[in-house]
């Protein structure tokens, strides 16, 4: 097991690999943890996603997927030492990039990410729980942790020394012993603005590593080189192409890496998966949704399986580490099945309409305590109106608009959005069915408020009196199945997939359009024919044998009704790397 030495030793490489364990089921944590091993690297990395751990203000969760000690525990036990990165800001394409929505609940402009005391009481209260529970787990107390990072490419955001400081002092505080490391962009007026003295300084990038190291060298001079994050391959956004990194290429330059003495850490080692809405979002080109599956082009797929990249890589590795002989094997894979959607539930008639919240302006996501999911926004258009356009400012992210029950346009946040409309003497009742496609986790816009969140118009009158149903997609145990109901609009389907045994699968849905799709009560992410991505990982965790329940909620149904487990995924035509 390495130690902390190994860490900041110049002399030392050490070849380290990013898993997320939200993004994998604990019971593939082994495995993956396993394959890691296999590779070569003698040490696995992990963020720390805040917002998972408490969605609500002082009630933690560490149970199942959350586990942060049991995938340690795990690690150790595959031969792996542990970087762990608690943020409180991990970036990582995670909602919100791991900030908890309720930090903006009360005011949307609230600061986050620099000293301002509200932000800082709020991280020192979740400081106090999480950091006992790493330091337990650190190498000088029989542990496997050998450092932990200060917040996240701080400077590609920030230049608040004072709040660096406080973290790192916080982190002491509450006993982490080993060495505290910050992470940012090769370039100075990132380093400038992320590092603090006494917490070794890293570097993220995806090639021209001479280039970065010497950017590192001159500002800190004569310390260990690290890549804390080698971007092999590359994450994938809504509608936009594929990703997909060539294997000699990135082998390559993990070559050049090893060779000149620097440590790496490979982002992503296993990417796996965004599952229910954990899935980020970027605002650069307009608003750009990340995709659910994280497979990321990494050597280790998002199934768990060896690729190319890691063959490549692990021969790489050997160069200049001692290798395992064996390479786990996958788990197996379903026989390709058609699963016929038979029950319907119209989405608009299982809302409890005794219970909205009635506000002048439309209340957002966050002031309804709702952090994920849908909203629907119900407000009676009084009449007789001429011809005007009805219009939604601030729009997050996308609406679909019923006039009197009637679905009549959908508004998605980049396009200009406008509806014509004209009402008789009794008005209209106008419903907008909002949809959160996930928080933006990069930048400037971290912690924007999502629903309707600048209001609605007819032409230039601001549109006064909503009513609020949160339309949460956590818990679908109590959908009123069977019951008579018709409405227009998006609706729950359900089916039996019925296997042998559990074994890992691709859930395909020609013909359907958007949504999110359930397996067993789990969701697995959201679907979008848009692509690139065409399949959902289907992990055999998720299955028994015998019956399983399928729940599909559609946005915008037609006329399909089946779905397909196939065994093989399809994540779209490779599009190349990313354009640096
Ligand atoms: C940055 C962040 C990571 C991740 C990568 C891109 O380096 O630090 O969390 O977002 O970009 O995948």
């Amino acid at each position: 097991m390495l130690g902390t030495d190994d860490f900041l030793r110049a002399d030392r490489i050490v070849v380290s690999g990013a898993v997320h364990y939200a993004r994998v089921l604990p019971q593939q944590w082994p495995h993956r943890l396993r394959m890691l091993r296999a590779l070569g690297a003698t040490c696995v990395e992990t963020y720390v996603p805040w917002n998972l751990h408490e969605r609500r203000r002082g009630e933690f969760d560490f149970s199942g997927i959350a586990d942060l000690e049991r995938f340690l525990t795990d690690a150790a036990e595959a031969g792996l030492a542990a970087i762990v990165r608690p943020g409180p800001y991990i970036c990582a394409e995670w909602e919100n990039g791991g900030l908890p929505v309720w930090l903006r609940a009360n005011d949307r402009h609230a600061p986050l990410r620099c000293s301002e005391p509200r932000f800082l009481t709020a991280v020192d209260e979740w400081y106090s729980v999480l950091v006992p529970k790493i330091a337990a787990h650190q190498v000088d107390r029989g542990g496997n942790v050998i450092a932990v990072q200060i917040e996240n490419e701080y400077g590609s955001y920030g230049s608040d020394p004072v709040y660096l400081r406080h973290l790192a002092d916080t982190l002491t505080k509450h006993g982490i012993t080993v060495p505290l490391f910050t992470s940012d962009g090769p370039a100075k007026w990132y380093l400038v603005g992320g590092t603090i003295e006494g917490a070794l300084a890293t570097a993220n990038f995806g090639s021209r590593p001479a280039e970065a190291f010497a950017e590192l060298e001159q500002h800190r001079p004569g310390e260990a080189k690290w890549c804390m994050e080698y971007w092999n391959g590359w994450f994938d956004h809504w509608g936009e192409r594929h990703h997909v990194r060539d294997a000699a290429d990135a082998a390559a330059t993990l070559d050049a890496m090893l060779a000149s003495g620097a440590s790496v850490n490979l982002y992503m080692a296993h990417g796996g998966t965004n599952f229910g809405t954990w899935a980020g979002a970027n605002q650069e080109d307009g608003f750009q949704p990340t995709i659910t599956s994280y497979d990321y082009d990494a050597p280790i797929s998002e199934s768990g399986a060896a690729t190319p990249k890691y063959h490549a890589m692990r021969e790489v590795i050997a160069k200049y580490l001692p290798v395992p002989d064996d390479i786990p094997a996958p788990a197996p894979i379903l026989a390709p099945a058609t699963v016929e959607l038979t029950e319907r539930l119209p989405l608009l008639s299982t809302i409890d309409y005794e219970n909205g919240v009635t506000t002048p302006i439309p209340s957002t996501f966050e002031e309804l305590g709702l952090d994920n999911g849908l909203v629907l926004y119900r407000h009676h258009l009084n009449g007789p109106r001429d011809t005007q356009p009805l219009t939604a400012e601030g729009l997050a992210d996308r609406a679909q608009v019923f006039v009197d029950g009637h679905e009549a346009a959908t508004w998605w946040r980049n396009d200009d959005n406008s509806l014509d409309l004209a009402t008789g003497p009794d008005g209209v009742q106008l419903d907008l069915l909002v949809e959160s496609m996930g928080r933006v986790n990069f930048g400037r816009h971290v912690g924007e408020p999502k629903g309707l969140t600048e209001g609605v118009n007819h032409n230039r009158q601001f549109l006064h009196g909503w009513t609020a149903y949160p339309i949460g997609l956590d818990d679908i145990a109590n959908l009123p199945w069977g019951r008579e109901a018709e409405a227009e609009g998006p609706a729950f389907y359900r089916g039996r997939l019925t296997v042998p045994e559990p074994a890992d699968g691709f859930v395909a849905l020609p013909g359907w359009t958007k949504g999110y799709v359930w397996v067993n009560g789990f969701c697995l992410g959201r679907y979008w024919n848009i692509g690139p991505q065409e399949t959902l990982y289907l992990p055999w965790p998720l299955l028994n044998a015998g019956d399983n329940e399928i729940v599909v909620l559609e946005l915008h149904p037609g006329d399909a009704n089946t779905i397909e487990v196939r065994d093989r995924p399809t994540l779209g035509e490779p599009g190349g790397w990313r354009p640096e």
